[in-house]
């Protein structure tokens, strides 16, 4: 037995009564697999961190149903609004000054004054967070540092029964995690490169969007940790010669590639499978290593590099 249940309404209303009650449930989103529990139930929060392994002091992103309730959370302005209506629901989460000052949303926010804010395109997470009647604390449903899970299978094999229940909605459509921008300044930084390319942030804004390395030591800069997303075996990046004892990753037309992210180089497929085949590259125990094809520095590329730069980085 295990705690996988596939997301039917009747399991979605299951799994919100679990939130209720102060339990975590894992779902899929858009991006990838979230551990979710109820914002304002602190000790439910403190469950997440203490099943991911994670410290305290790294903030969780908030996950809302309706734009509706944003400016209820948080300080919202035209821009903000103008932002939500057009990328929302999709992969793209908002920093924001927080408006509400109920101390239970302390540990969320790991006692900044920001909070994290972003409404998945997922309709089973969209009737989990509807049903549940609270907004969803969730970080993506892995060990702390390891890869991001894009199936309820990845949950279950790196959670295991530290989750009350996993919902089941198949494989996530983009498969690295959301973009996220500050929108606390004049400028829009980026703090993480995500499913929402810069170009198409740019785009529609029509502004420059900066981009944030944050400060690696600090990771109440989000994301910024260096070693993150981390493989067991050593993984290098930029690679056209593997070595023997290399399971390599190919992108593009890399025909002595084990696996290919896209043999034609379309980025949007790679991300999706991105974080599938690094665990999969991980348990091929007669390979020394994992070496990864050279991806180009734009449109999802940048998320994509942003990961496997973290994920070949020597302690
Ligand atoms: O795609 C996603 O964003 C997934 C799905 C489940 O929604 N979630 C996710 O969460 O990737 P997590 O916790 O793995 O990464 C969220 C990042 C963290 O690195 C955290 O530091 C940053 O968001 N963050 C959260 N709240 C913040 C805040 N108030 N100020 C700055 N950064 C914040
Ligand atoms: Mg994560």
């Amino acid at each position: 037995m295990h705690n996988i249940f596939e997301a039917t309404p009747e399991n979605i209303s299951k799994a919100a009564q679990t939130i209720q009650n102060g339990g975590l449930v894992a779902f899929p989103t858009d991006t990838v697999y979230g551990l979710g529990a109820d914002v304002y139930n602190p000790a439910a929060v403190a469950g997440i961190f203490a099943a991911k392994g994670r410290p305290s002091f790294d903030p969780l992103i908030s996950h809302i149903a309706e734009i509706d309730f944003l400016p209820e959370y948080a300080e919202t302005d035209s821009r903000v609004m103008d932002l939500a209506r057009h990328f929302w629901p999709g992969p793209l989460t908002f920093v924001l000054n927080r408006k509400d000052k109920n101390h239970a949303l302390d540990l969320v926010c790991s006692g900044l004054p920001k909070i994290a804010v972003r409404m998945p395109n997922s309709p089973v997470a969209l009737e989990l967070i509807k049903k549940s009647g609270t907004p969803i604390a969730a970080p993506s449903a892995n060990k702390f540092k390891s890869i991001s899970p894009t199936t309820a299978h990845h949950v279950l094999n790196s959670l295991g029964e530290k989750v009350d229940m996993i919902l089941d909605g198949g494989r996530c459509q983009i498969g690295v995690e959301t973009t996220i921008i500050d929108l606390t300044t004049t400028e829009i930084v980026m703090l993480r490169a995500g499913g929402l390319s810069k170009e198409e942030l740019e785009t529609y804004t029509g502004e420059k969007v900066a981009i944030s390395h944050g400060d690696p030591n600090k990771p109440s800069a989000p994301g910024q940790l260096l070693k993150h997303y981390a493989p067991s075996h050593t993984l290098r990046i930029n690679v056209t010669e593997p070595k023997d004892n290399e399971f390599y990753i190919g992108f593009g037309n890399v025909p002595n590639a084990h696996l290919n992210l896209s043999p034609n180089g379309d980025l949007r497929e790679a991300a999706a499978n991105l974080f599938a085949y690094l665990r999969f590259a991980d348990q091929q125990n007669n390979f020394q290593g994992i070496a990864v094809s050279p991806i180009p520095e734009n449109d999802l590329g940048l998320a994509i590099n942003d990961r496997i730069r973290r994920a070949s980085y020597l302690e």
